[in-house]
């Protein structure tokens, strides 16, 4: 092979491995599994979830808030990407509609999330003057909007990727649901990176994982104050 040609075929292959790295899959991550409950303790029941509320529980530490919408009608499998271009494909709901979805509650751009205090980020069903889409996670804090039907993909705003997905599974026998992992472009280490002092002075160790079973509650019973801009 002459040179030219030799130099040629080095740099297609290059190219190619390049490629191949961009294109690569963001893989779940699994966790302990966690059967979600209501705050009696009891099973939470996938048809006893009502439509466009929000609820909160922790997983998969006990301090990392996630959203568990049942948005009322079939959310489809979507691909997505990652800030660092990593692509995955999100199975859509669960549940006897497939209309149940989880995600981390830690807004994508500066990690505002629900405290019992006040939340910033929530879903909305309605259309505001800040919020023209409806049936959007809104994050007041800057605005990004994420749509909960396909991935908690980006609709607008500054975040650079979806919301992290919880992977839900559900037992068509017993109705019930359990968290078992997260899939796409996690937030935790620079969430536990920035607000550690803050957890610390509330008594909440950073990392301790959640517990085998965890408590599905209203956002509006979790939290005094929510933000709806
Ligand atoms: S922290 Fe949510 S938009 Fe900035």
């Amino acid at each position: 092979m002459q040179r030219r040609e030799f130099i040629k075929v080095c740099a297609a292959t290059a190219a190619a491995a390049a490629g191949d790295l961009a294109a690569a899959d963001a893989a779940p991550a699994f966790y302990g599994r966690a059967k979600l409950v209501t705050s009696s303790g009891a099973p939470l029941k996938a048809s006893s979830l009502p439509a466009d509320r929000n609820f909160i529980f922790h997983y998969p530490f006990s301090t990392t808030p996630c959203f568990l919408l049942n948005l009322g009608r079939a959310a489809r499998a979507t691909r997505l990407a990652t800030a660092d271009q990593r692509g995955y494909e999100w199975k859509g709901g669960v549940g006897p509609r497939r209309s149940i979805v989880a995600y981390s509650a830690i807004c994508a751009h500066q990690l505002a999330y629900p405290t019992k205090e006040i939340s910033f980020i929530s879903y909305r069903t309605e259309k505001s003057a800040r919020n023209k889409l409806g049936n959007v996670i809104h994050c007041c804090a800057e605005h990004s909007q994420y749509d909960p039907a396909e991935g908690a993909r980006v609709l607008a705003g500054p975040a650079p990727q979806p919301l992290a997905a919880i992977l839900l599974e559900h037992d068509p026998k017993s109705d019930e649901l359990a968290a078992v992992g997260t899939l796409g472009g996690e937030m935790f280490n620079q969430f536990f990176a920035k607000y550690e002092m803050k957890l610390a002075l509330e008594g909440a160790a950073a990392r301790v994982p959640a517990a085998a079973t965890c408590v599905v509650t209203e956002l509006e019973n979790y939290c005094r104050q929510q933000v709806k801009c």
